[in-house]
């Protein structure tokens, strides 16, 4: 299924505090364990971009139309397709990156209703059909249990529940649309599972052979985070 030429790029995807974070610096660390040269990223705002981190901070704290909003992100995912992500896959490197495009479908699609929905599709392809992901896991969680376990440690205060309910229909609705390159993967398990169960679906999709890392080291790596 690996599409890009020579690297192989792979996105992160889910709602709010379903621990996509935590489970990128696993993933990355165990492909660089296993000798491959890795770019860890993220959007909106990754900091390998120039103006990565101003249009996050724009995008995340001001009030503005729906569509303005929609077109930051993809101002952003422009900027960090054409000089991150492309550049990096065409060294031969494994770039992964915390969301992509699926992300604005999932968000932009429920907060603003299937015209805008529409656009972003247009987006997609005039602007970065050049760079599909070769594998997108979505890591699925109820967000009753995810908002419970996020308001004890301060997150979610500006979004309502159904806002989650319906952003996890749309991720799943995706998953099923693009189910070629797009894997459910439980979030809801222990983070140790959920961490061999992600291993797994890259190693069978992209036909690797990568170790997992110990648990030792998985909660060095997690408690070095927090
Ligand atoms: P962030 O602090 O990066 O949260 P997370 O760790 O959950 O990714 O904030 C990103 C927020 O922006 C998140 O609520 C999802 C939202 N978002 C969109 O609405 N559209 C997009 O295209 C992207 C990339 C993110």
């Amino acid at each position: 299924m690996i599409k890009n030429k020579k690297g192989l790029f792979i996105t992160l995807e889910g709602g709010d505090g379903v621990g996509k974070s935590t489970q990128l610096s696993l993933l990355s660390k165990t492909f660089s364990d296993s000798g491959f040269d890795v770019i860890s990223t993220r959007e909106p705002g990754p900091f390998l971009t120039s103006v990565g981190a101003d249009i996050r901070n724009i995008v995340k704290n001001k009030d503005m139309h729906p569509e303005t909003e929609m077109l930051l992100f993809f101002a952003d995912r422009v900027e960090h397709v054409k000089s991150v992500i492309i550049p990096a896959l065409n060294d031969g490197k494994i770039v992964i990156s915390d969301r992509f495009y699926d992300s604005t479908r999932a968000y932009q699609g429920v907060n603003y209703g299937q015209e805008n929905a529409d656009k972003v599709e247009l987006l997609i392809r005039h602007f970065v059909s050049d760079c599909t992901p070769d594998l997108t896991l979505y890591l699925d969680a109820d967000p009753e249990n995810v908002l419970n376990r996020a308001v004890e440690v301060g997150k979610f205060e500006n979004k309502d529940f159904d806002f989650h309910i319906k952003v996890r229909e749309a991720f799943l609705n995706i998953a099923k649309d693009y189910s070629y390159r797009v894997k459910i993967i439980d979030a809801e398990k222990t983070l140790y599972d959920v961490y061999r169960n992600i291993v797994d679906v890259v190693n069978q999709s992209c036909n690797l052979n990568l170790q997992y890392l110990s648990l030792d080291d998985v909660n060095l790596i997690v408690n070095k985070q927090s």
